[in-house]
């Protein structure tokens, strides 16, 4: 009898979700998943959310270590000076049908940026920093663009006196947020910057694993993070709360979504077993965010999900997300419910990009195996007479 697969070894393993896979050594970032930690390259993810800013975690997830004041300023220089996109990127987005999902536009949209990069196929690590960078610089601009082109507004032009966040919702709203708005923004980009080998990043792995390119690379872990299992999930959590309605209907509804087997989008992790760290800070921030502008009962539908989720699951390690309490974060800063998964990827742009460059100079083909299951021998029948 043939066997399913003839070179396999006994050390080998069946792992369908590859859970017990540690794919190589990353300095990026560190989880405990039974105590509940994140790191950026040994920086708490609770003191990186109260200190420092998403650029500077950018800086951070690339280059393993915080910036100079100098090197912090120069490199924010050289992103803000490729905030803004071609004429041909603008006709594409204005191109573009009105009803198109945000996700699907922006994986679409930073696939074109390549075409217009003159470096495009250079391989040199240096080159793919450079792309990196540039992919990260005009992620909000495209987001920006589309949503404005769908509502039939004119597009914003970017100011590079702002930061990344800033600049964004200047882009989006075309007026200047607030402070406290942006600052709650940049937190967010912050929590949402990396998080290990998450199924997006593997994507951007597996691409730049096969000596493709950066742009090839972010376009899949696009693809990837819009799964409702995925990043996908934040938007999920939006529609499920304005499903529920109010607080009265709350109770009733997760009970009735538990006894049918049907899982609570925003809840359970892979790796977490314990509360998601930047859950816990996001928890805090949301009712900042939400008794500020008005959503306190967004809030509270949330709170007593939560309460009723611990007391009906919370043994079996399943605890919010980071996407439960991001999604009134989102809503209440007055993102439309579809732009929330494509603001997570303009944050984990970040982590893509560290991950793919750190992959970059130390690489190996990722290419497993597959257990053949199928028939041996079978007879080719011709057309006619099958
Ligand atoms: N609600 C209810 N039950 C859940 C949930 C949930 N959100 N998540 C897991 N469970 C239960 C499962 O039903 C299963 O129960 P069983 O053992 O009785 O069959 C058990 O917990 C294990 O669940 P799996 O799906 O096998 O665990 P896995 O590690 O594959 O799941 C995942 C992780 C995919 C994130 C899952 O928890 C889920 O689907 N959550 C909802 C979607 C979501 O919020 N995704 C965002 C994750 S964070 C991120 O990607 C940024």
């Amino acid at each position: 009898m043939l066997m399913a697969d003839v070179t396999a070894t006994p050390e080998m393993v069946t792992d369908k979700g590859l859970d017990r896979v540690i794919i190589g050594d990353s300095t990026k970032s560190f989880i405990d998943g039974v105590e509940g930690v994140l790191e950026y390259v040994g920086i708490d993810i609770d003191d990186l959310a109260r200190n420092s800013t998403f650029e500077e975690c950018c800086y951070l997830l690339w280059y393993d270590r915080l910036p100079t004041t100098a090197e912090l300023d120069s490199f924010q220089a050289e992103i803000r000076s490729h905030y803004d996109l071609s004429d041909q990127i603008k006709d594409m987005i204005k191109a573009t049908p009105k009803e198109a999902s945000p996700m699907h536009v922006l994986r679409t949209l930073v696939s074109a940026l390549g075409n217009e990069d003159p470096e495009c196929n250079d391989q040199e690590i240096g080159a793919e920093e450079r792309k990196a960078l540039r992919i990260l610089a005009k992620t909000p601009a495209i987001i920006a663009a589309f949503d404005r082109h769908r509502r039939g507004q004119s597009l914003v032009d970017p100011d590079p006196s702002l930061n990344i966040a800033t600049n964004f919702l200047l882009m989006l709203n075309g007026e200047m947020p607030g402070e406290q708005t942006a600052r709650a923004l940049d937190v967010c980009l912050i929590l949402h910057a990396d998080h290990g080998i998450n199924a997006s990043t593997f994507a951007t792995m597996v691409a730049i694993g096969t000596q493709s390119d950066m742009y090839s690379a972010i376009t899949a872990a696009i693809g990837t993070l819009r799964g409702p299992l995925h990043g996908g999930a934040n938007e999920r959590v939006m529609v499920m709360l304005q499903e529920i309605g109010g607080l009265e209907n709350v109770e009733a509804f997760v009970k009735g979504r538990l006894e049918r087997k049907e899982k609570v989008p925003g809840f359970g992790h892979r790796v977490y077993k314990a509360y998601d760290p930047r859950a816990k800070y996001l928890k805090t921030f949301a009712k900042t965010i939400a008794e500020e502008t008005g959503n306190m009962d967004l809030y509270e539908m949330s709170s007593t999900i939560e309460s009723i989720m611990e007391e009906a699951v919370g043994a079996k390690g399943i605890h919010p997300n980071v996407d439960f309490f991001s999604a009134t974060s989102y809503y209440s800063m007055g993102l439309a419910i579809d732009l929330f998964t494509p603001v997570f990827a303009l944050a984990r742009n970040a982590g893509w990009a560290a991950h793919a460059l750190e992959r970059h100079e130390d690489n190996r083909l990722i290419r497993p195996r597959c257990n053949y299951t199928g028939p041996h021998a079978a007879p080719y029948v011709a057309i006619a007479d099958r």
